[in-house]
């Protein structure tokens, strides 16, 4: 009797008692004890049970420290879970441009900094060694980072094999020359449509001298590049050379940026196998993974 009544105590400070208490089925119960440590389980237990914690504690990209950002993004948003969830993890619910942070740039592996619309590359940063690209691969005077110019012509010969003809429209950019770019879109296009598609000065993968944008002769920068043999074959191929398409289509709530079918970024092989098997954004990648 005694013992039985001593157990009853002991059984009401568990997390299991706290949870189901709280409202929680049994079945939640167990994953949460699972998945989550004592101080996690404290801070559920501060809020209203509500089903939507443990859908979203379920996604394979679930981040604890967003919850709460997670949840009011629910609230504001129509949206399926898992795009609330590679929304906040990429910051797009917050505004394009605000809370700017500065590019992590001293990480070891430099193919994986990340730059968009929230972080920012300093003016005068630019690729450690830069490197003409041949008029066979591309139009004139373009300049990649040198040390993925070899995987580069790895991936244009593999095309090339394939009776493809792939060429480089667009790759180094300098801050200035993105900012001269920009301007003359705000002057041609305004800036609400601009926003869509080019990114401010510093805010330009193009400044990392790691992305290109590759097209085919006659096509040029267009959607239109979408139903060329070139781009089907780049879209499956590309990372088998390190290359992501990084801005992919109806993925603007995610990216910042419209589909664009020609804008392929280097992260090395293994990330961007990654990227392309889970079909998620270099963005989402880097704060689950890197940040
Ligand atoms: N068009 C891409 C987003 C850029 O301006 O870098
Ligand atoms: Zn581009």
């Amino acid at each position: 009797m005694i013992i039985n009544a001593y157990n009853a105590i002991q059984y009401r400070k568990t997390y299991e008692y706290k949870l189901l208490e709280h409202g929680y089925s049994e079945n939640d119960t167990g994953f949460l004890k699972k998945h989550f440590d004592e101080h996690r389980l404290d801070y559920l237990l501060e809020k209203n049970a509500d089903e939507r914690i443990v859908l979203l504690l379920k996604d394979d990209y679930f981040i604890f420290d967003n919850l709460d950002r997670y949840l009011a993004l629910w609230d504001d948003e129509k949206r399926e879970l898992r795009e609330i969830v590679a929304m906040v993890n990429a910051n797009t619910d917050r505004d394009f441009y605000s809370d700017v942070e500065s590019a992590f740039v001293d990480i070891d592996n430099r193919y994986l900094i990340l730059v968009n619309k929230f972080y920012q590359l300093p003016e005068d940063f630019k690729p450690d060694e830069k490197e003409a690209i041949s008029s066979m691969y591309a139009y004139a005077n373009r300049v990649i980072d040198a040390s993925i110019y070899d995987e580069f012509k790895s991936m244009w010969h593999a095309a090339d094999q394939e009776d493809l003809t792939l060429i480089v429209q667009s790759a180094f950019r300098s801050f200035e020359a993105q900012k001269n770019i920009h301007n003359s879109f705000l002057a041609s296009h305004g800036r609400e449509a601009t926003e869509r598609f080019s990114a401010r000065a510093g805010h330009s993968e193009h400044q990392l001298g790691f992305a290109l944008d590759i097209t085919t002769p006659g096509y040029g920068l267009t959607q239109a590049f979408e139903e060329t043999d070139e781009f089907k074959w780049l879209k499956e191929n590309a990372h088998k050379f390190g290359f992501i398409l990084r801005y992919p289509k109806d993925a603007e709530h995610i990216t910042g940026y419209l589909y664009e079918p020609w804008h392929y970024r280097y992260v090395g092989e293994e990330v961007a196998a990654y990227i392309y098997q889970n079909s998620i954004t270099f963005d989402e990648y880097y704060a689950y993974y890197l940040k």
